[in-house]
């Protein structure tokens, strides 16, 4: 079995299977560590984040009760009434959209005499609740005249057992916030919440919410602290929210729209989420978007994790591969409008309209906005049109402003031809390329930068994965060694050329192990636990031994990037005075190294070694396992000016060696 999967990664890798040969002779390689190629740009190694695959109601952010405004199309989606409670009481959802269209809908519960009517909140996939911590409910309610109902919460375990309450007692006849906590005495991983109205009369609720007390900072409306450490942990240096096709919609009115997702939760119109049906054999009937992750949220996930914010709009286009709705140009304005409104939300002083709102949400000081992305996997002349209105009001009054553009769903082909030639005619800031491909394609394309142009704009690798299987779209794509590995390669030719690509994040971020839509993803979680996937590791390696400085590595005069299977890059980090040396072997033999550094006095005796590796290509994180592949450290004995190695097969290696003034 464990052959069989050998030959088969290896095959994959190199097309061939040669069994491990003894001892090769040393690969010399050069370090000039005193030649700066360029500085490594503050923003590599971010983070894509997109509300697939449940990533936020239902993933991070840690809303525990499903649909809890009655908002899904199937307004009781999620909620259910209990046999023996069916003849208690009565719930119906009624609609005042004309006078409150963000949040239309709200349950009326009526119990003519004194009794004891229960509804009963699935959660996503359950609720993950944990024994010891405390959980936060509330809800808006009012009492209709002369009624008397009051409210008991009770999680319940798998098996309906409770295990934990706490009771409310709303009054009057306006809808007014009640609170209450409590702590639950077990862990189960598929909770439910039963919400028991007792007494008669008739009594109105919405916004049915059950927290954790612990968030990520503690915060309300907050998000899973452990989701948020995995991200925090990588040391991104941007976060681009919030996708991704979710930008676009599968049509225009579908599409996400910025404003409706700040300002008070309660008042966030909640919409159908495009994954809910993109594919058949993954329908996800439950997912919506609730938007109590909303942009000033995002904002502020990106500055907790000292990651640039880096938005993403809608450019007056429906997803191409749907709908291809476009909004007419005549009509352009209002979306125009809400990226010139966004810069204000974000930067705008306290006495702007969108900069007061910022502060009244929390958050008075700018959140330092540099960038924003028109239009996602756009393509065609109809997105070069809509781009250019777009640019033409953000650089008029915003010039500092980088915009980020599309160079569609490919990384060649017709249309990305077509923009890439007239994007770079109308000196475009920043392109976006994505590529999901083979690992194949990732090993021989490490060289794809080397050549590009260094006067055009920059490039924003902007949504990449290696796929085993072809296609992302809903196939269970597995996050394997081999995928990791072959991504950790053509990273050393990203990392060498970031004068030109400035940033870089694979796709998509999280997945839900019991509601994802599309894989490979790079962080898995279900509603208790979560793990870095091999991937995941290489990221974090990339973005925790960032440095400062590329300097070359070189084999003779050629820089490193696949002969002999062997990719390296090499960086300093000003900070702490070390050479940063990334080697990955991508072959089934070990590979002895030997690299001389230059233009350095000398190097500290001893240096740190970290690996990440697998001798089975199609190795994988569990969530029972979740650190079988990650990082291992040791150190590295340096004698003089030169480090001595041998690159295991498979194998990914981070070399910081401190530099001796
Ligand atoms: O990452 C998943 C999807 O892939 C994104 O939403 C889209 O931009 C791309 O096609």
């Amino acid at each position: 079995m464990r052959t069989q999967r050998f030959i088969t990664g290896l095959a994959l890798l190199t097309g061939v299977y040669t069994t491990p040969l003894a001892a090769q002779q040393p690969l010399n390689f050069t370090v000039k560590a005193g030649e700066v190629k360029t500085p490594v740009s503050p923003n590599m190694w971010g983070i894509f984040f997109e509300d697939i695959n449940l990533s936020a109601d239902g993933g991070i952010y840690a809303e525990l009760v499903k649909n809890r405004s009655f908002e899904f199309s199937s307004p009781l989606m999620g909620w259910s009434v209990p046999k023996d409670a069916v003849s208690k009481g009565q719930i119906l959802v009624v609609n005042r959209k004309e006078d409150h269209p963000s949040n239309p809908r709200f349950a009326r519960i009526t119990m003519p005499v004194t009794r004891s009517f229960e509804i009963v909140n699935e959660g996503f996939r359950g609720m993950g609740i944990k024994a010891g911590e405390q959980y936060n409910f509330s809800v808006y309610a009012r009492q209709q005249q002369g009624s008397a109902v009051k409210m008991t919460v009770t999680l319940l375990d798998d098996a309906g057992k409770a295990i934990g309450s706490a009771t409310v007692t709303p009054e009057g006849g306006n809808w007014q916030q009640y609170k209450a906590s409590f702590t639950a005495n077990a862990t189960v991983p598929k909770g439910k919440l039963k919400v028991a109205f007792e007494g008669s009369g008739v009594i109105d609720v919405d916004m049915i919410s059950l927290f954790p007390q612990h968030t990520w900072k503690e915060r309300s409306n907050g998000l899973r602290a452990d989701l948020v450490q995995l991200l925090a942990d990588m040391h991104p240096g941007f976060v681009r929210f919030p996708g991704g096709c979710i930008v676009e919609g599968r049509e225009l009115t579908n599409r996400y729209q910025w404003k409706k997702t700040v300002g008070d939760v309660n008042d966030r119109e909640v919409i159908m989420n495009r994954w809910n049906n993109e594919f058949a054999h993954r329908a996800t009937p439950d997912y919506f978007q609730s938007f109590g992750l909303g942009f000033f949220e995002y904002f502020q996930l990106a500055e907790d994790i000292g990651a640039s914010p880096l938005p993403i709009l809608n450019c007056g286009m429906a997803c191409q591969f749907n709908s291809a709705e476009i909004v007419a140009v005549n009509e352009l304005d209002p979306y125009i409008q809400d990226a010139l409104d966004l810069i204000e939300f974000a930067n705008g002083d306290v006495s702007t309209k969108w900069g007061a709102l910022r502060a009244k949400m929390g958050h008075p000081a700018p959140f330092n906005l540099k960038m924003m992305g028109v239009g996602n996997e756009q393509w065609g002349p109809q997105y070069v049109e809509r781009y250019t209105l777009f640019a033409k009001a953000i650089k008029n009054k915003y010039p500092e402003i980088k915009l980020v553009n599309s160079l569609g769903p490919n990384p060649d082909g017709d249309k990305f031809t077509f923009l890439n030639d007239t994007l770079r005619k109308l000196h475009a800031d920043i392109l976006d390329e994505h590529y999901y491909s083979s690992p194949e394609w990732f090993l021989s394309n490490a060289a794809r930068y080397d050549s590009y142009d260094r006067k055009g704009p920059k490039i924003f690798a902007g949504e990449y994965a290696a796929h085993s299987k072809k296609g992302g779209n809903g196939n269970d794509n597995k996050n394997s060694w081999l995928c990791a590995l072959a991504e950790a390669a053509f990273m050393t030719g990203l990392e060498r050329n970031t004068d030109v690509v400035v940033m870089a994040s694979y796709a998509p971020l999280l997945a839900h192990v019991d509601g994802w839509q599309w894989t490979p993803d790079l962080i898995w979680f279900d509603n208790l636990r979560s793990y870095g996937t091999p991937n995941y590791y290489v990221q974090k390696l990339y973005g925790n031994h960032k440095g400062s400085a590329v300097v070359p590595i070189l084999k003779g005069n050629e820089a490193i990037s696949g002969q002999d299977s062997v990719y390296a890059s090499t960086v300093v980090d000003n900070a702490s005075g070390e050479l940063i040396i990334k080697l990955v072997n991508a072959a089934a033999t070990p590979k002895p190294v030997t690299i001389a550094v230059q233009g350095v006095k000398g190097l500290a005796a001893n240096g740190r070694l970290i690996t990440l590796g697998s001798d089975d290509l199609l190795g994988l994180n569990s969530l029972d396992q979740p650190t079988h592949i990650s990082p291992q450290e040791k150190s590295i004995a340096i004698r003089g000016k030169t480090i001595r190695t041998e690159v295991a097969p498979w194998s990914f290696y981070v070399i910081r060696a401190k530099i001796n003034k």
